[in-house]
C-alpha cells in the first residue's frame, strides 16, 4: 500500500465516458475514492451507481464537473479533444494548486488516425497554458484502450508515459498508475507529451490494420 491510497480523492472530469469510467473504476476497485465528474449532475451520479454496483460498496459518487474539480485532491480529465478548452475553463478556479492528469489525445475526427498535434505542442502543454503555473499538469494513460478497463479478468497490457514539469505530481501519478496494476514510466517534461499523444493515433492505425481495439506500447530496458 503506498501512503497516497486512502487518503486521496480522485475526481474525474469526463468521468462518465469510456477512458474515465474505466480508470474510476480500476482506482475504485484499488481503494480510492473517486469522484465522476459531468456537464449534468445527474448522468455522473448515473455513473457512479453503475460502478458501485459493480464494485459491491460505495466509493463513487458523482457530481457537476466544477464541483467535482473543487472537492477532488487529484484531478483526471479524460474528454475530447473538442471539448478540452472548454471543459478547463470550467473548472480553472477550482483545480488551483493541484495535481491534474490530463488524457486527453488531439485527435481530429475524421483523421483519427493520424497525428494531428495542436500548434502548441501538445494537448497537455495547451492545459498548463490555460490552467496556470500554479497547477501541477501531468499527462498519462493517452495509450491506454479503454476497451478493458472494467474487466476484472484482463490486466492491461500497456506501459503508461508519465510527462510533467513538477517531480512530485509525476511521483504521484506514477504510484496511481501502479496502484491500478500497470507500469508507469517517467517520460520526461510536459513538453514530451506530445509523443505520447501522437502515438495514440499509430496505436488506432494499428487496431485497424490488424482488426485489433487494443494495441499498446511496453518500453523495453528496464528491469
Ligand atoms: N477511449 C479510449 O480508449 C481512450 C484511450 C486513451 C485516451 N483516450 C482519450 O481520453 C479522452 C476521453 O475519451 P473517451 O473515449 O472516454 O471519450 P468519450 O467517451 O467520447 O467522452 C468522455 C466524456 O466527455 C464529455 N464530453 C463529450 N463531448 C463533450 C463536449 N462537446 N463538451 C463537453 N464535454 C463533452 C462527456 O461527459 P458528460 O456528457 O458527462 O459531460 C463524455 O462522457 C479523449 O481525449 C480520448 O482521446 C481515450
Amino acid at each position: 500500500m503506498t501512503s497516497t491510497r486512502l487518503t486521496t480523492t480522485i475526481a474525474v472530469i469526463g468521468g462518465t465516458g469510456k477512458e474515465g469510467s474505466g480508470l474510476a473504476y480500476r482506482w475504485a476497485r484499488a481503494g480510492y475514492d473517486i469522484i465522476i465528474g459531468s456537464r449534468r449532475k445527474e448522468k455522473a451520479e448515473a455513473t457512479a451507481a453503475e460502478l458501485n454496483s459493480m464494485l459491491d460498496k460505495e466509493r463513487v459518487t458523482g457530481m457537476e464537473n466544477s464541483d467535482a474539480a473543487g472537492a477532488g485532491d487529484v484531478i483526471v480529465l479524460t474528454v475530447p479533444f473538442s471539448a478540452h478548452r472548454n471543459t478547463l475553463e470550467t473548472i480553472h478556479d477550482e483545480v488551483q494548486g493541484k495535481i491534474f492528469i490530463d488524457v486527453t489525445v488531439p485527435l481530429r475526427p475524421p483523421n483519427v488516425n493520424v497525428v494531428q498535434l495542436p500548434e502548441e505542442g501538445s494537448a497537455a502543454q495547451i492545459t498548463q497554458e490555460l490552467l496556470g503555473k500554479d497547477v501541477l499538469v501531468v499527462s498519462a494513460f493517452q495509450n491506454v484502450s479503454a476497451t478493458h478497463l472494467k474487466d476484472d479478468e484482463h490486466e492491461v497490457d500497456c506501459d503508461v508515459l508519465v510527462t510533467g514539469d513538477d517531480e512530485g505530481a509525476k511521483k504521484l501519478t506514477l504510484k496511481l498508475i501502479e496502484a491500478i496494476g500497470m507500469r508507469g514510466i517517467d517520460a520526461g517534461p510536459l513538453a514530451n507529451a506530445a509523443i505520447a499523444e501522437g502515438l495514440t493515433s499509430v496505436l488506432i492505425h494499428i487496431n485497424k490494420q490488424y482488426r485489433i481495439k487494443n494495441s499498446g506500447i511496453r518500453i523495453t530496458g528496464i528491469d
